[in-house]
């Protein structure tokens, strides 16, 4: 099983501003559809709350909370970092996918990352990805920076393996 994260940050590794998103970049939503789709998602509750249609199609969906008895539909129910990796270890890939508390607790044992970096400060940021030490990683494959015609942001995608 490879754990991998996908995440969209900004210049100071901001993800997010309360429970949503500090962006909505189209190309980077279609990006994550097709990166993930057929693979295995793992969220923090609050993440699978925030999502507007509930548990992501064509994708086993994996949520972590300290609640017993918490039901998430469409989705499988795990209370700790040992409980996910034991549940997903048949997995091919797994997909991290938000949000802070969980970038934070599964990072070290992660093995790829897939960074859509933002060029923009968003000042209202109040969820962060943590800090990457990069010499422990190795930028593999890199694209952009594009523009998003909608927002006028510029971001670039980096793929990032543990060396
Ligand atoms: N930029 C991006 O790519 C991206 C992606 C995803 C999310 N986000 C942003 O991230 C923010 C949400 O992140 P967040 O940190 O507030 O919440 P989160 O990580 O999505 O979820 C936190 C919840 O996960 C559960 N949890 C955390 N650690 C656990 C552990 N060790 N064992 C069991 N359960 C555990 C707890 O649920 P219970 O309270 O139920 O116990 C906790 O309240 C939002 O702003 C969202 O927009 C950004």
């Amino acid at each position: 099983m490879t754990l991998s994260m996908i995440v969209a940050i900004d210049q100071n590794n901001g993800i997010g501003k309360g429970d949503d998103q500090l962006a909505y970049i189209s190309a980077d939503l279609k990006r994550f559809k097709a990166l993930t789709t057929g693979y295995t998602i793992l969220m923090g509750r609050k993440t699978f709350e925030a999502l507007p249609k509930g548990a992501l199609p064509k994708r086993r969906n994996v949520v972590i909370t300290r609640q017993a008895g918490y039901e998430a539909p469409g989705a499988d129910v795990v209370h700790s970092l040992d409980e996910a990796l034991a549940i997903c270890e048949g997995d091919e890939k797994v997909f991290v996918i938000g949000g802070g508390e969980i970038y934070k607790t599964f990072l070290t044992q992660t093995q790829e990352l897939y960074l859509t970096v933002i060029e923009h400060s968003f000042e209202e940021a109040t969820v962060f990805f943590p800090e990457l030490n990069r010499n422990e990683w190795l930028l593999e494959q890199q694209e952009g920076p594009f523009t998003d015609e909608k927002t006028q942001l510029r971001y670039m995608y980096q793929n990032l393996r543990r060396k």
